[in-house]
């Protein structure tokens, strides 16, 4: 080969220009090289430049457990800084770490006993919004909450658990695929980032205020089945309790007692209607291309609303 022959030149690959990006969309961001050096209960700790205070200590054992419900560690999906419950004390004061920048020189301790206390008052504060039927729940075994109280070594929650099961919201049990409790949702806008933000499927939102906030629909609906829910599932999976279940599984751990499972320990279900379901969003594959039609392409037509 000449040095002046390109060294691909066999695969017929067409040379890079200005306007050929390399990489593809799955290559991994490139992350920057500069690191942070900080200490986490008198551990040095080095992480990547924009790491969170919660990254550092992840990478420590900790003198405490620090349970952080509403971060996902994920790009797109929070934090949110909603539960508060992982807060640890730092040089700059008590913060909640998923959404505190690592710094360099920043001195963070878990087991200051404010920071400790304010972690277990908001543990507290969730569970008291929170159905607590744990042996009939399909998360039972999988919740990251139950994991948080057991770790945490909670037994009686201060504020008591949302036990009124005349105050209970029925179950929405429209859907063939997913299932909703929101007697157990702990409002962590996971779901919703996930819909919105990495399905790009708008179909989830928070809606109402205060001790009414809840999470509902964007088109108005009052049940997923008349949602424009494509049955993704990718809220269920980011879901951290029972909120969020498939279909299937909402029984997985039920105690052997005939006639008892999740659906009768709360009470109330929304069932399935014959109603037609929403419009849901045209999946690519659907949808009738002007090409296809140019070319007698004998995709069928659809009329999306
Ligand atoms: S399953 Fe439905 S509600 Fe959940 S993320 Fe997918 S489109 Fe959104
Ligand atoms: S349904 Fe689940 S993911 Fe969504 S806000 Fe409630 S607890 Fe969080
Ligand atoms: S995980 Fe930090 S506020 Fe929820």
């Amino acid at each position: 080969m000449s040095s002046q022959e390109h060294p691909h030149a066999e695969f017929d690959v067409p040379p890079l220009t200005e306007t050929i990006a390399p990489g593809t969309a799955t290559d991994p961001d490139v992350k920057s090289a500069e690191t942070t050096t900080l200490t986490v209960d008198g551990h040095e700790v080095t992480v990547p430049e924009g790491s969170t205070v919660l990254d550092a200590v992840e990478e420590v054992e900790t003198d405490e457990y620090v349970p952080a419900l509403c971060n996902y560690d994920r790009e797109d999906i929070g934090p949110r800084s909603e539960c508060r419950t992982c807060m640890v004390e730092t040089n700059e004061g008590i913060v909640p770490s998923c959404s505190t920048p690592a710094e360099e020189g920043l001195e963070v301790s878990t087991d200051a006993e404010a920071a400790s206390e304010a972690r277990d008052v908001n543990l507290d504060l969730v569970l008291s919004d929170h159905n607590l039927r744990c042996t009939t729940c399909g998360k039972n075994g999988r919740c990251d909450l139950q994991d948080a109280s057991i770790e945490n070594d909670v037994e009686e929650p201060r504020y008591g658990v949302f036990d009124d099961r005349d105050a209970y919201e029925p179950i929405d049990d429209s859907s063939d695929f997913i299932q909703i409790d929101r007697n157990k949702c702990i409002l962590c806008n996971r779901c919703v980032e996930a819909c919105n933000d990495v399905q790009v499927e708008g179909v989830l939102r928070m809606e109402g205020h205060g001790q009414d906030t809840r999470i509902g629909f964007q088109n108005g609906a009052e049940t997923m089945e008349g949602s424009t829910c494509v049955s993704c599932g990718h809220c269920v999976t980011v879901c951290p309790t029972g909120s969020l279940v498939e279909k299937g599984l909402e029984d997985a751990a039920t105690l052997p007692i005939p006639g008892f499972n999740q659906k009768n320990s709360v009470g109330k279900v929304i069932e399935s209607s014959d109603v037609e379901k929403g419009p849901m969003t045209p999946m690519k594959a659907d949808q009738v291309t002007e090409t296809s039609r140019e070319t007698g392409g004998d995709a069928e037509e659809r009329q999306w609303p």
